[in-house]
């Protein structure tokens, strides 16, 4: 077989074969096959697509190209969310505790945060001895005695993923749909899960800009996951503004557990509602999202959820003190209101604007390596929909950099859009993609 005519023959809108793909990824794993040959087939696939056939295929051989996780050691059906990523996004913080608090185990790998978007794992280790570096021994144990475990992803899970990525970036093929789906979808599986419930985000501050994008995105993910025989659910969701009204690390940290507390902003507690409901279906426990939904809900008025973070917390070397104790999270030494350019309803926050001015004050990283500032933020007291008059102030920003702060300060305040008219808040979640509805 020869790397060059795999190419051509997705360069010209052939089907690849499982034996082609196979080949292809395995030699471009091991350095056989050169990165200017995957950059060419990235481009190819760009243009010509992949039918779900060869996108399973394509997963799979990126799952076979590291290691994968077993967690078939852990008593039930366990479930993963995966959320394409939105500013403000904490979701994972108090659903991981919610979902377990429902008998549901869940295990969960997160990531770090990079570019605009905070990761989950920065925003646990706000939380004084939070540990997120757990052996698969310990997400199994932690996962078995209390139900579930956050940890960050291993070095070799899907190495496949890390080399095309960082190809796509450069070339300009970070936006195919098959190819995201399949990064995506990779990770997930590889990561051990019996059951996955997506996320997918659109809007502004979104990896996805249309409905019709997100939607193609779900059906090719819903697609691998069902062809890999994973109970597969995507979950459609609106994100024109952050969510939540906490950007930031220790900030978003208070968010989630005071949402626990059945005191969080209305859409934190609605996403977190909704993916929990179909959680709930994917792994058999409801019939339908409405049974699930009634779970959720009910493990949150019993107080079960926010116990169950703190048990989670303790099980992670953290101190679950936290949950009554804010003062034990990292703290800003300055804080500085920010005020409305003009007087009207708010249309819309930029998120990806928000995100980039959390990074400028240390909330976010530039580069890998990069140390975080986890007690800066910014906490946005006007969201869409509400009114405002100019000058009138509409969020906080925390921090220890004045100078830095200043420039944030300037970004957030033109994040914002205003509108004379009163503006329509859209539902968080507009449609939601299951293997019936491929
Ligand atoms: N997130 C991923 O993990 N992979 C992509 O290709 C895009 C977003």
């Amino acid at each position: 077989m020869q790397s060059y005519e795999i190419i051509m023959k997705k360069r010209d809108g052939q089907e690849l074969s499982a034996e082609e793909i196979n080949f292809f990824i395995k030699g471009f794993t091991q350095g056989d096959i050169a990165d200017y040959q995957a950059s060419a087939m990235a481009m190819a696939v760009y243009f010509q697509g992949m039918n779900k056939r060869e996108l399973a295929d394509w997963t799979m051989a990126m799952i076979r190209s590291g290691d994968t996780i077993d967690l078939s050691e852990i008593t039930g059906v366990t479930s993963d969310k995966h959320s394409t990523g939105g500013v403000g996004d904490k979701t994972t913080i108090l659903l991981a505790p919610w979902i377990a608090a429902t008998g549901v185990p869940f295990a969960k790998m997160s990531g770090r945060g990079l570019g605009h978007t905070g990761g989950t794992i920065d925003k646990l280790e706000a939380i004084p001895g939070f540990n997120p570096a757990l052996s698969k021994e310990e997400v199994v144990r932690n996962v078995n005695e209390i139900g579930a475990a956050v940890a960050c992803q291993t070095d070799n899970l899907v190495p496949a993923d890390k080399k095309l990525y960082a190809i796509r970036d450069v070339t300009g093929t970070v936006e195919s749909i098959p190819l995201i789906a399949s990064s995506i979808m990779s990770k997930k599986i590889a990561a051990g899960t019996d059951t996955i419930v997506l996320d997918v985000e659109t809007g502004t501050g979104a990896f996805m800009k249309t409905i019709e994008d997100a939607k193609k995105l779900a059906k090719a993910m819903v697609s691998i996951g069902t062809n890999l025989g994973r109970e597969t659910i995507a979950v459609l969701t609106n994100m024109n503004q952050p969510l939540g009204r906490a950007v930031g690390n220790s900030i978003e940290v208070i968010e989630a557990i005071e949402t626990l507390k059945g005191n969080g902003p209305e859409d934190v507690k609605e996403k977190a509602v909704a993916l929990g409901s179909y959680i709930q279906v994917v792994t058999g426990k409801a019939k339908t999202a409405s049974e699930g939904r009634q779970k959720m809900l009910d493990a949150l008025k019993s107080g079960a959820a926010l116990e169950k973070f703190k048990e989670m917390v303790a099980a992670q070397g953290g101190n679950p003190e936290v949950a009554g104790n804010y003062e034990l999270l990292p703290k800003a030494r300055y804080a500085m209101d920010i005020t409305a350019s003009e007087s009207g309803y708010i249309s819309g926050i930029n998120g990806q604007e928000v995100g980039m001015a959390v990074k400028i004050i240390g909330a976010g990283r530039e580069k890998k390596d990069d140390i975080l500032d986890l007690s800066s933020g910014v906490y946005l007291e006007k969201k869409a929909g509400d009114y405002v008059d100019a000058g009138e102030k509409i969020a906080v920003l925390y921090g220890n950099d004045k100078e830095k702060m200043q420039e944030a300060l300037n970004r957030i305040r033109s994040a914002y859009s205003y509108s004379p008219e009163k503006i329509e808040v859209l539902p968080m979640v507009h449609a939601v993609i299951t293997k019936e509805n491929l």
